[in-house]
């Protein structure tokens, strides 16, 4: 196992009705600004609901927050916050209103251009503002880990930042805020979820034991789960199984001691940048791609992966790596979530595109290794298509 150090200060209140929290969780007399996204924190009322428990606390809104926030966007937040002397954030919403709050948390503090927070990926965050999530889509991990993926619509860049000043003071994790989700964002969740326990588990292996029995053990609740949050939308335990699994899937407890490759994140970053496909489906069409083109390096943990999460225990080592690759991509198009570049309109024409942004962006080698080099990514690209 490898050495690490593991110190995640997030408060988690996990359950129904908990919304109310809030009037212990943010300090009395804050000055709070909520962000939130589109319309949805309105309509459901949740927005309301927050603001009910706030009682007599200043607070200002503010929305528009967009699915893969913007820095455009974001920079309005950090003025008004200095306009109006705010001093403590709360984000209600989703991984992009929680990681577009984490940025203007670290941005409000910082003295020069505050694009330099993505391009340095957090190394120049020296603080950030406090702030709390109401979670209302369970996915990204985002309530509960450091990291935060802005996008300047400008120059179609998408990148993340982490930093230990930005791990949320509190997230509330209320599993009935997700029954009005459409159901497409639902299975965007649990391909997600899925693919941050892949890109922390399916590296190679060091003995992790803890780890790799975690990181199965959310697989299979995934896996077990996954049909029955698509067809029983009002199922308090499924969704609250879901909810919880999707936080721990990215909170640094399945990352600590083993290696991670993030390498198909990485590369699906670029398709939503370029493309506006929803994050969770570049990684369904880049995981069992990046899976099959680097099959050797893998080839153990594909095996054991095999075998404890999907049973195969029968063939050669080839048939039941194919076979554990094969139900990976069943278990995506099951959820209803397309997983080849065809199926949005890709083709092989747009390729290069994606491997200029990667180049621009510095994603030249990627992986546990650092051997997902541009041709290597062209390479899982071209399998994707
Ligand atoms: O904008 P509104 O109207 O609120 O609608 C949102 C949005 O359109 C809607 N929604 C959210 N909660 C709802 C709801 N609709 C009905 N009922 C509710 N309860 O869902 C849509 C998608 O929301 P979004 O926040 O964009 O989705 P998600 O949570 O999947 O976040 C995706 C973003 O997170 C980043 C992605 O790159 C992407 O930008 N990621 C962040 C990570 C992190 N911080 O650790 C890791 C991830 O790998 C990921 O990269
Ligand atoms: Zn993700």
């Amino acid at each position: 196992m490898q050495n690490f150090d593991l110190h995640n200060p997030t408060h988690i209140v996990f359950g129904k009705e908990t919304v109310g929290r809030l009037n212990d969780l943010v300090p009395a007399g804050a000055r709070v600004l909520i962000l939130y996204g589109g319309e949805s924190a309105r309509r459901t009322g949740t927005l309301d609901e927050v603001r009910a428990a706030l009682g007599d606390r200043a607070v200002v809104e503010f929305g528009g927050i967009e699915p893969n926030p913007s820095y455009e966007t974001l920079m309005r937040a950090v003025e008004m916050i200095h306009r109006q002397g705010l001093n403590f954030l709360l984000a209600v919403g989703g991984g992009s209103v929680i990681d577009g709050t984490k940025f203007v948390a670290a941005a409000v503090h910082y003295k020069g251009d505050a694009w330099d927070i993505m391009e340095t990926h957090g190394a120049v965050v020296e603080q950030a503002m406090p702030f709390g999530c109401v979670l209302t889509l369970p996915a990204t991990g985002s309530e509960m880990n450091k990291g935060s993926v802005v996008t300047k619509a400008a120059t179609k860049a998408k990148l993340v930042f982490a930093s230990d000043h930005v791990y949320p003071r509190f997230s509330i994790l209320d599993p009935t805020k997700t029954y009005s989700l459409p159901l497409p964002q639902v299975a965007n969740g649990v391909v997600d979820a899925f693919t941050h326990v892949m890109e922390q588990y399916m590296t190679y292996p060091v003995d992790g034991r803890v780890q790799d029995r975690f990181a199965e053990g959310l697989l299979q609740t995934l896996i077990e789960i996954g049909p029955r949050v698509l067809a029983e939308s009002d199922n308090y335990d499924a969704r609250a199984n879901l909810m919880w699994t999707a936080t721990m899937a990215l909170n640094g407890l399945i990352a600590a001691g083993v290696p991670e490759d993030w390498s198909t994140h990485m590369i699906g970053h670029e398709l939503t940048a370029l493309h506006g496909i929803d994050h969770a489906r570049t990684l369904a069409i880049v995981l069992p791609a990046n899976m099959q083109v680097r099959r050797e390096a893998k080839r153990d943990k594909l095996l054991q992966y095999a075998e404890r999460v999907w049973d195969i225990t029968e063939g050669d080592v080839e048939q039941r790596i194919d076979a554990a690759i094969g139900h990976t991509r069943a278990f995506f198009e099951s959820m209803g979530v397309p997983t080849r570049l065809r199926d949005y309109d890709i083709g092989a024409k747009h390729i290069d595109a994606v491997i200029q942004q990667l180049e621009a962006h510095g994603m030249t080698a990627l992986g546990e290794r650092g051997d997902v080099t541009l041709a290597q990514s062209r390479r899982i690209l071209e399998a994707s298509l």
